[in-house]
């Protein structure tokens, strides 16, 4: 990688060449690149070959577009006469159709055509928002996704899910729609806050035991490096989360069938984000309790032995990331165990009301599978903070 003047850390050339990879999403002419590097969004190289066009937005947020939208402005005004940068409220609360409704306004006030490129500047929030807007935008406009916190590296910019949250749930509004590229600058990731790395190494966590067990080993020796930020582990984790988070999206774009195991944690953790309320936990920390209760119905259901489920278990400890659930109340009068099942039937993967768990066996992989209620209260409350 050739570094620009820009660069604002040092990583020397013969560090940056070894935390530099390229994993590739095929899906025929849909295919891109996930280019993996120390300082990518200062690099030249990451910009070649853009999709030609006029105008250019990149989309950020107010905490993001102070810290990296200059760079990525002057890395792709070469290729575009007109860039605008629109800087969106940051947080959950803002991903929704009002302030989406925000980038086309601004594309349609500047007479954006249909040539028009959107950049992602930002996590997951915007990621998801900019490449639902790129999808609606007179039919479908190509974007690029940058994403600057863990999470978004290792999953959300990948795959083609985007999406804005509705009043009556999260994501219910969206598209598949694929990006041209992904950026993943690995140095962003040191203004990143550390609860926001812990709940990035939950969807990192994840990739281990529903398809690569040599890899959660890896992750078990590497946790404490990880969580202090070291460049080339993180790009190992990035990059290995990008390949497998590749293979699994290639053989099924829309999810009809093998993508529901990225969703591994995801039903109990949905269960705790609703419960308490959106962003009272982080998604991350809600999906590493969810493995944690998931692994257990696991082995309730005879696919995985307690010691496997107690390992993982203290993996995702040392990732930083709670392992006891929350106990959940309302004014229903159901009890906390009833009230996860009540959560959990909302889900997307849910089918007729029949909550569908994704569950682990012990060979690193995965599978779809449903349970009892009344085993999976016991679970529940067996996981739960007393
Ligand atoms: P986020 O986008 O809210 O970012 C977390 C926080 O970190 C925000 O405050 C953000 O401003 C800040 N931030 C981002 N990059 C930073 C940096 N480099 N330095 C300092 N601060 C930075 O949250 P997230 O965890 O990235 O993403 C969560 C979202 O992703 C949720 O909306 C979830 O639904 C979605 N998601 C989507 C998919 C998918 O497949 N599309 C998968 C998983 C999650
Ligand atoms: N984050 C789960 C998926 O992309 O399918």
């Amino acid at each position: 990688m050739s570094a620009s003047p820009l660069t604002p850390f040092s990583v020397d050339t013969t560090d940056r060449d070894a935390v530099t990879h390229t994993v590739q999403i095929a899906l025929g002419d849909r295919s891109y690149d996930i280019c993996i590097g120390a300082g990518a969004i200062y690099d030249s190289a990451s910009w070649q070959q853009l999709p030609k066009a006029q105008t250019a937005l990149i989309v950020t947020n107010t905490t993001v577009g102070p810290l990296y939208a200059d760079a990525l402005k002057q890395a792709i005004s070469e290729t575009y006469t007109h860039v605008h940068v629109l800087s969106l409220p940051d947080g959950e609360a803002y991903k929704d159709w009002q302030h989406l409704q925000l980038i086309f306004d601004l594309l349609l006030g500047n007479q954006a055509d249909r040539k028009t490129v959107l950049f992602a500047l930002g996590g997951g929030v915007i990621g998801d928002m900019t490449g639902f807007a790129a999808a609606c935008y007179m039919r479908g406009v190509p974007f690029i996704q940058v994403p600057t916190t863990l999470l978004s590296q290792v999953d959300s910019s990948v795959g083609g899910k985007t999406a804005v949250n509705h009043p009556a749930g999260k994501n219910m509004i969206g598209a598949f729609y694929q990006p041209e590229r992904v950026i993943c600058d690995l140095a962003v990731l040191s203004t990143l806050p550390p609860r926001e790395v812990s709940a990035g190494l939950a969807e990192v966590i994840k990739y281990g035991p529903i398809a690569d067990l040599s890899f959660l080993a890896w992750l078990d020796e590497h946790m404490a490096a990880l969580r202090a930020g070291d460049t080339a582990l993180l790009a190992h984790a990035v990059k290995r989360s990008c390949e497998i988070k590749a293979w699994v999206v290639s053989q099924d774009e829309r999810e009809s069938g093998i993508r529901a195991i990225l969703n591994f944690g995801h039903t109990f953790g949905h269960a705790i984000e609703a419960g308490l309320g959106f962003g009272t936990w982080l998604h991350g920390e809600a999906v590493g309790c969810g493995m944690v209760m998931a692994a257990h119905l696991s082995h309730r259901l005879g696919l995985v032995d307690l010691p496997f489920v107690e390992r993982l278990t203290a993996i995702i400890e040392r990732a930083g990331l709670p392992t006891k659930g929350p106990i959940l109340s309302d004014d229903s009068g159901l009890s906390s165990a009833e009230l996860y099942l009540s959560h959990m039937r909302v889900d997307k993967k849910a089918q007729a009301g029949a909550i569908r768990f994704v569950l682990i066996n012990d060979n690193g992989s995965a599978q779809v599978g449903v349970a009892d209620d009344a085993l999976v209260c016991e679970v529940i409350e067996a996981c739960c903070a007393i």
